[in-house]
């Protein structure tokens, strides 16, 4: 059966990003023939106990309620669940001191699809013809954003500005103003915070003018806060959310343990939600009302921000520091590696500037070693000019055992000296 595909359907059954490399890893994690790989490049978070068992229990108390056979046996409005829109609009009232109602809330079967919707809805084609860009202020940023357009023209990335402590071997992007524009050709802007791939987190002030850039023209400024507090809680440093008439706060409970259930909460004007919520009918109905049944125990009893800011945000961290502390010990200090500020999310973000070799070989030589770690030019969705630095990056997940990390990082070490070397050697 090899059906015609419409040019939609031919670009919607191509693989972008990270999954296409993905595809790639499986084939080396599956023919290493007992071979143990150091696998880093993963973006699925890792099982916690008190996670698994907060989910469990919350189960437990679902299943002994009556309000089981209404949460499973029957569909629900396309808004979402309604205690648990109503538990969030508790939680986020009285913690950031806002004035939420129902309507101010949308619960979609992940945030990826909320992206989707978004980009959608607010990029792309009008009905006159004017082409809405899908602005994305600071590249690299998720790859998933590289899938989310039915017209893949509307996605523009914004090249950052660096921000580099040379000695410490560190790095941090900064959106570049001088360059970012929003206009009346801007149909929402999207960036995650804290960033994957990056680690990095806006700061407060930056994403107010990035907030302020587009409210003259009424455009959608969508916050991806995946990573973000009060659940996940995967900042490690501090930020406030930030809100605002044209702000759409994007949450997601899959990195506080619940990727399976696929809930994503949208949280904004009434209007947005609107739209939003009327794309999501036409598309999918509602997300799983199991996942959302259970959410909504986790979040009215406390214990979900409790175990976020407790267990998820303490053992990433730890993570990110056991990595930094061997790159600092193991990578050469003439070379110059950056690695980029650990500010939050599950990933740590190399920079090797300079590199003789192309991340996609780095990649391959990592392999050989039997560490495997993405390559960085996947996370550039949207950005079209040429830039050497996209091809000198690599994402390592913080997802590995300790040990893992620091005989991966080590390993990394004695691979990019001999690559430095090499390349000095044929000169
Ligand atoms: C920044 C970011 N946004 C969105 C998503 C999608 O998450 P989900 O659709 O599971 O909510 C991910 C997943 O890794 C992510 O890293």
């Amino acid at each position: 059966m090899n059906p015609a595909l419409t040019k939609l359907g031919a670009q919607m059954s191509n693989l972008t990003g990270v999954r296409a490399i993905m595809k790639d890893i499986i084939e080396t994690l599956q023919s290493s023939g007992g071979q143990e790989l150091i696998n880093l490049s993963a973006g699925n978070p890792l099982i916690l106990p008190e996670v698994e068992q907060l989910w469990r229990d919350c189960t437990a108390d679902l299943l002994a309620s009556s309000e089981y056979g209404e949460v499973v046996c029957r569909y629900g409005s396309s808004q979402g669940y309604a205690p648990l829109i109503e538990a969030i609009a508790n939680d986020f009232n009285k913690r950031y001191n806002l004035k939420l109602t129902e309507r101010n809330i949308l619960i979609t079967p992940g945030s990826q699809t909320l992206y989707f919707y978004a980009a959608n809805s607010f990029g792309g084609y009008t009905s006159s013809g004017e082409l809405k860009q899908i602005v994305l202020p600071l590249s690299p940023d998720y790859t998933g954003y590289g899938g989310i357009c039915l017209f893949p023209e509307a996605l523009i990335a914004y090249k950052p500005s660096l921000d580099i402590d040379a000695s410490a071997h560190r790095f941090k992007y900064r959106p570049d103003f001088s360059q970012l524009s929003i206009t009346e050709n801007t149909g929402c802007v999207i960036f995650s915070r804290p960033c994957n791939p990056t680690g990095n987190v806006l700061t407060d002030d930056e994403v107010r003018k990035i907030a302020a850039l587009a409210a003259p023209y009424d455009v959608p400024v969508l916050i991806d806060s995946a990573y973000a507090p009060p659940f996940p809680a995967l900042n490690f440093t501090d930020m406030s959310l930030i809100f605002g008439e044209n702000i759409l706060h994007c949450t997601s409970l899959s990195k506080a343990g619940l990727p399976g259930e696929r809930i994503g909460i949208a949280i904004g004007h009434e209007r947005l939600i609107q739209v939003l919520e009327s794309f999501q009918t036409n598309a999918s109905l509602h997300s799983s009302r199991y996942g959302q049944a259970i959410a909504a125990r986790a979040i009215n009893s406390g214990a979900l921000v409790q175990i976020a800011e407790q267990v998820i945000r303490p053992f990433y961290q730890n993570k990110f520091a056991i990595l930094e502390s061997t790159l600092d010990q193991a990578m050469p200090k003439d070379l110059p590696w950056y690695l980029h500020r650990g500010e939050g999310a599950i990933f740590a973000w190399l920079w090797l500037q300079d590199l003789p070799i192309t991340d996609w070989e780095l990649y391959q030589e990592l392999k050989q070693v039997s560490v495997i770690v993405v390559p960085g030019s996947t996370f550039f969705p949207g950005l079209h000019e040429e830039w050497q630095h996209k091809h000198q990056c690599v994402r390592i997940s913080l997802t590995g055992s300790d040990e893992e990390l620091v005989t991966g990082m080590q390993r990394l070490a004695k691979v990019v000296e001999q690559i430095y070397q090499r390349a000095a050697l044929s000169v």
